[in-house]
């Protein structure tokens, strides 16, 4: 008899839908299309990252995503009063928090929560008292996962950044950090999802890392939908990520 396949899920990133549409100002092509689009692809959830500056994901957009999708919706969002604001308003199912800096073009790092537990706390604490389900984006590293769990947060996102950027050997060694690290969040209790960067190309060695149950995946699949539709684009990484669990397809 053959183990049953640990599930997956696909939380697809609108975002770059938005920031399209933003280059001309008009209404077209609209993020919440793609989100109900990715929706009947097969995505579990839709991410979306409303930014300080608004360069992508509008209140607007919020706002109507919360009314049209039936979707778990992730909300990625600063640590900020602002922000906080905003989700405990919209109640979206989970909260992502991420560092956020204005010059950067996407999220660069992980937030650091060791090193800013204190100043954290307070945001893990009211998102999750609205019911809220709390991620913190970090680096794939044993400290963070530790103050992520002496702060209540339930869940992690690991940054996999730094791994789809590698080659050669570089790869394979921030690939066992991240398979360290999943390892450790699951033995501390946390639920643990990955993310940034990932491609039909280096999705399959993520998605074969046992403990993690949640993929969010943007940027690609959105570039990938000029060349071959959202539908396409999303159903096969589903299909790279059910294959690289073990699945059959
Ligand atoms: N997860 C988090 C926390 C992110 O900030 C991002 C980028 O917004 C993603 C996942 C998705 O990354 P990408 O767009 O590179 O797939």
């Amino acid at each position: 008899m053959t183990a049953p396949v640990r599930p997956l899920r696909l939380g697809v990133n609108i975002d770059h839908v938005a920031t399209i549409r933003n280059a001309r100002g008009g209404p077209h092509p609209d993020p919440v299309r793609a989100a109900l689009t990715a929706a009947a692809a097969g995505a579990d959830g839709i991410t979306a990252h409303l930014r300080e500056d608004r360069r992508h994901i509008s209140d607007d957009d919020l706002r109507r995503l919360m009314r049209d999708l039936h979707l778990p919706l992730n909300l990625e969002m600063a640590a900020t009063d602002e922000m906080l604001g905003i989700a405990l308003r919209h109640r979206p199912h989970a909260a992502c928090l991420v560092p956020e800096n204005r010059a950067e073009r996407t999220t660069e790092g992980g937030l650091d929560v060791a090193g800013g537990q204190l100043r954290l706390t307070r945001f893990v604490e009211a998102l999750g008292a609205a019911g809220i389900r709390v991620s913190l984006f970090i680096e794939p590293e044993a400290r963070q996962l530790e103050a992520a769990r002496a702060i209540g947060a339930p869940v992690v996102e690991l940054h996999t950044g730094a791994y789809c950027e590698a080659t050669g050997v570089a790869r394979d060694q921030q690939l066992a950090r991240l398979q360290r690290a999943a390892t450790e969040a699951e033995a501390l209790g946390l639920e643990c999802h990955a993310g940034h960067g990932l491609s039909f190309d280096t999705v399959a060695a993520i998605a074969a890392i046992p403990g993690i149950v949640e993929l969010n995946i943007g940027h690609f699949l959105v570039g990938e939908a000029i060349f071959g539709g959202l539908d396409s684009a999303v159903r096969r990484m589903r299909g790279l990520m059910h294959r690289a669990r073990g699945g059959r397809q």
